[in-house]
């Protein structure tokens, strides 16, 4: 299974395809996860890509197309999830090409659909912990003790980039960039489908697990 995991910045798709890669056995592929990772660690293209990053800004497409078949290549026959990949038609035209060369398609696109202020809410209220990784939301999932992890008792950090202001960017920059993506998708052919991820994380699950099954 190749699927594309897609929707607005907070729509779920990290939060699901997290645990579709575990049940099925699937690598996931997450562009922001890998800047993430080279932003912490410091690299030449983590400190560029942090910049993009914190204004809310997409990466370029070249670095990012050269990260993802790097990780495509490396995850040999077993099926992947992309999540938030690709991101413009030329990233998804990019990897079409990519996978045309590998002998590889895409077998359904699943599109997450949430309504702004549910995204604004789930972005700008999310805190997570550094030490352990649990994630909190100080509207409506809020830690016992303020700003404080259950858990291991860490102080709890914001993303850089769901500042509310950030935010708002970001919804835009997909609005304008990304959704475009849906009808690309469509015009080629693929099997699109749409969920209403407005819902609990685990009916949301059932509904992508029934396309993953079928
Ligand atoms: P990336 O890391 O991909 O972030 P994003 O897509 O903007 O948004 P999130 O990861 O925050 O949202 P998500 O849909 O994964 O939701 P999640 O499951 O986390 O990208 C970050 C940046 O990197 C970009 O802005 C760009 O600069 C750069 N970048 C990345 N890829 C790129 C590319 N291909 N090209 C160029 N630049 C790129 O959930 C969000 C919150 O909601 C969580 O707190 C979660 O607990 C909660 N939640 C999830 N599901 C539910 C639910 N059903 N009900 C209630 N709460 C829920």
């Amino acid at each position: 299974m190749h699927l594309v995991l897609f929707g607005p910045p907070g729509a779920g798709k990290g939060t699901q395809g997290t645990v579709l890669a575990e049940k099925r056995g699937l690598t996931k592929i997450s562009t922001g996860d890998i800047l993430r990772d080279a932003a912490r660690a410091g690299t030449e293209l983590g400190l560029k890509a942090r910049k993009f990053m914190d204004a809310g800004e997409l990466v370029p497409d070249s670095v990012i197309l050269g990260l993802v078949r790097e990780v495509i290549e490396d995850s040999g026959n077993s099926g992947f999830i992309m999540d938030g990949f690709p991101r413009t038609i030329p990233q998804a035209e990019g990897v079409d090409q990519m996978l045309r060369e590998m002998k590889k398609v895409i077998d359904a696109v699943v599109v997450l659909d949430v309504p702004n202020e549910a995204l604004v809410q789930r972005l700008s209220g999310r805190r997570s912990c550094p030490n352990c990784g649990a994630v909190y939301n100080v509207y409506y999932d809020k830690p016992k003790q303020d700003e404080k992890c259950d858990r291991c008792g860490s102080e709890l950090v914001q993303r850089a980039d769901d500042k509310r202001d950030t935010v708002a960017r970001r919804l835009d920059v997909y609005k304008q960039q990304t959704s475009p993506i849906i009808d690309y998708y469509q015009q080629h052919g693929a099997d699109v489908h749409f969920i209403n991820g407005d819902r609990g994380i685990d009916d949301v699950l059932r509904d992508i697990l029934q396309i993953v099954d079928r």
